[in-house]
């Protein structure tokens, strides 16, 4: 999978990218990302991005040009699935989304700041609008970072045990059950004797109990449409 991203803070991107999982993914060949400066496609003097609202208003708004200047000399390299603004009136990201944008060959991230960008480029260059919750963020490049994330830890060979990814929380719609590790007596706090007992079969069982009731209690909206 390649994910390009534009930004006029492309640094911001360096510290969470060059580690952990990211970064082995990367290494491995199996995830290709870059980063864009949008400043880059500026023709003005000052490199300038941003501008006054029509129409008056606080705040600026990003120009359609230099943004618009950057996925076009993308596209003329690449061909992409999905060009995607951060955004946070776009549609709420969650897992389900995270899966269907997994299976893409190629995406485009495009990273809003000030006010928004220019309405022309939302209605034709940007196929997909995504927030990551209800709050507002100075800018879409953490948005991204955390997109990308979720993204690449589904590509196939990122996670050193193949299942990991399957047993997340949510990937079934509901939580994960609790886990212990060393030691079983912690100051006298003890693991549940059922992981002790070596019966698979009952710990499979028990795990999805818990699992259940941890939904039920945390996150009964996961629930809403399901048996359980
Ligand atoms: Cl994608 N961008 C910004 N600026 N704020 C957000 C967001 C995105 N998602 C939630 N809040």
């Amino acid at each position: 999978m390649r994910i390009d991203i534009l930004s006029i803070f492309p640094e911001m991107f360096e510290g969470p990218f060059s580690e952990s999982i990211i970064k082995r993914a990367q290494e491995k060949g199996l995830a290709e990302i870059h980063i864009h400066d949008i400043r880059a496609y500026s023709t003005s003097k000052h490199k300038r991005v941003d501008d006054y609202p029509y129409g008056g208003g606080a705040g600026m708004v990003m120009m359609a040009e230099p943004i618009v200047a950057a996925i076009e000399d993308l596209k003329s390299k690449v061909n992409y699935d999905a060009v995607i603004f951060m955004t946070p009136d776009g549609e709420l990201f969650n897992q389900n989304i995270a899966n269907r944008f997994s299976s893409f060959n190629n995406i485009i991230l495009l990273c809003g700041h000030y006010k928004g960008i220019d309405e022309r480029i939302r209605e034709n260059y940007i196929t997909h609008e995504i927030s990551i919750g209800d709050y507002v963020l100075s800018g879409g490049e953490l948005a991204a970072m955390i997109v990308t994330d979720a993204l690449i830890r589904l590509i196939p060979g990122v996670l050193g045990d193949e299942t990991s990814a399957l047993s997340d929380s949510f990937q079934d719609g509901l939580l994960s059950p609790p886990v212990y590790t060393r030691p079983s007596d912690f100051r006298g706090f003890k693991v549940p004797d059922i992981l002790l007992s070596g019966n698979d079969k009952i710990i499979v069982e028990w795990k999805h109990q818990q699992s259940i009731e941890r939904t039920k209690k945390r996150r009964p909206d996961l629930l809403e449409n399901t048996d359980f």
